[in-house]
């Protein structure tokens, strides 16, 4: 006879269950986290994917940006650390070999398909947000399209700010696109609640032009420009706001626009 608990405890048909190959702690808030990646994982880079663990006999999934390319063996991904959350309270204490859940449908608009062509492509993010950009500024494809790319990174204070920086200079060092990112790429921060070179929101900071001045580059055209954004719902709605009001259109993968925000976290 079948085991009753060993049936209760089964992940469900919609997960994989992998392992976990790395795990990188940022600060007592902020920790990055890989898993093998499924023969049968396709994903687009930017895409997101629901991934977690068990809790009793049910799983609890939240929406993960994956924060590797595509065409990468392994899926990585960055994380916040909820003191009292139901799934990051555990998830933080993973070790390399402990088994997780991962959906089998990845999803998501910050793809390049999402976006008409362009000349500049601004990546916007605040916080864990810089995780999709983590994928596509190590896409080859990301540099084929755009003749600039700009991730911007605002957070509250310097430590958060790392992940970011050893991110670009990953992708720098990359053989695969690290030539190209070299003439195209570039990481703008910003920060909120320490001094820093440049402080200030994202959308202030776009409003009273102190980003371009800085960047020493022309403002934001709808012509040329294309802009991906992942941050909170209330800097998802901020932006989006201040993108429709320049004229950006917001797109989808079945209608390319202008613009395109994470809906999964647009709460
Ligand atoms: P602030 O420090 O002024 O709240 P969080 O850590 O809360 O997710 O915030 C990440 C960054 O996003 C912070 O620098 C925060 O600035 C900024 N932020 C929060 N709300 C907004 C908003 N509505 N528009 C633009 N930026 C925001």
């Amino acid at each position: 006879m079948a085991d009753q608990a060993a049936i209760l405890a089964a992940p469900p048909a919609n997960v994989h269950v992998v392992r976990v190959t790395a795990v990188k702690h940022y600060s007592e808030f902020l920790f990055a986290f890989s898993c093998e990646r499924p023969g049968a994982f396709r994903f687009r880079s930017g895409e997101f994917v629901m991934l977690g663990l068990m809790n009793g006999a049910k799983p609890l999934l939240r929406a993960y940006s994956i924060a590797s390319p595509a065409w990468d063996e392994q899926l990585s991904f960055y994380s916040i650390k909820v003191p009292d959350g139901p799934l990051t309270s555990r998830l933080q204490n993973i070790k390399v070999g402990d088994e997780i859940l991962l959906g089998k449908k990845p999803t998501g608009t910050l793809v390049l398909d999402a976006l008409t062509p362009g000349k500049r492509l601004f990546l916007v993010s605040t916080g864990t947000g810089i995780a999709p950009f983590a994928s596509l500024i190590r896409e080859p494809e990301t540099y084929e399209r755009y003749g600039e790319v700009i991730v911007t990174h605002t957070c509250r204070t310097a430590p958060e700010l790392v992940y970011g920086e050893e991110l670009v200079a990953a992708t720098l060092a990359d053989p695969l696109v690290g030539e190209e990112a070299a003439k195209k790429l570039r990481l703008v921060t910003s920060l909120t609640r320490d001094p820093h070179k440049l402080e200030g929101r994202i959308t202030t900071l776009i409003e009273d032009g102190r980003l371009f001045d800085y960047m020493q580059a022309p403002p934001l055209d709808p012509a040329s420009d294309r802009i991906m954004i992942c941050g909170s719902s209330a800097v998802l709605n901020a932006m989006k706001e201040l993108c429709e009001a320049r004229g950006f259109v917001e797109g989808a993968n079945s209608e390319p626009g202008s613009f395109v925000i994470e809906r999964a976290f647009a709460g």
